[in-house]
């Protein structure tokens, strides 16, 4: 599978990081083929993080990720899904590998910077849930 879906976190947003995490982004080898800045909705957040619904943190990890706009990205490169989570890093960023997304920009397990799908099913749901008609999944 050769694309995938990232989301810039509101921490970084607000951060002033957005640029920097997509330079990295590149530097791995991903193309940008689609890019937009959204705030979720409460039940857009609910909707999107439905499989930790039943976990401690998923209240917090709403209420997170619809404090502040965020950008959801479509990204392609040859094996997409697993490069991305290596470029990325662990969830949490004391855990991550140095040089990582999380570990250069993360503030903590939930303030962790970036999305990244982890699973090809997750990635087409995910890709579709931000993009859905959009012209520049197939364009050139
Ligand atoms: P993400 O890759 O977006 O997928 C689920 C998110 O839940 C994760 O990144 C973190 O932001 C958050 N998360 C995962 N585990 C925890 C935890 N133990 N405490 C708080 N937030 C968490």
């Amino acid at each position: 599978m050769k694309q995938t879906l990232a989301i810039i976190k509101p921490d970084a947003v607000q951060r002033n990081l957005t640029g920097r995490i997509l330079a990295h982004l590149e530097e791995a080898g991903f193309r940008i083929r689609a890019i937009r800045s959204i705030r979720l909705t409460d039940a857009q957040a609910r909707e999107f993080y439905r499989v930790h619904s039943e976990r401690p943190f998923y209240g917090s990890l709403v209420q997170f990720m619809t404090s502040g706009p965020v950008f959801p990205v479509l990204l392609e490169r040859d094996d997409a899904i697993p490069t991305l989570r290596r470029t990325i890093g662990a969830t949490d960023p004391a855990e991550a590998e140095e040089g990582t997304v999380r570990a250069l920009f993360a503030e903590s397990k939930e303030r962790n910077s970036i999305h990244a799908s982890d699973s090809p099913e997750n990635a087409a749901q995910e890709i579709r849930f931000f993009f859905a008609g959009a012209d520049e999944l197939n364009a050139g």
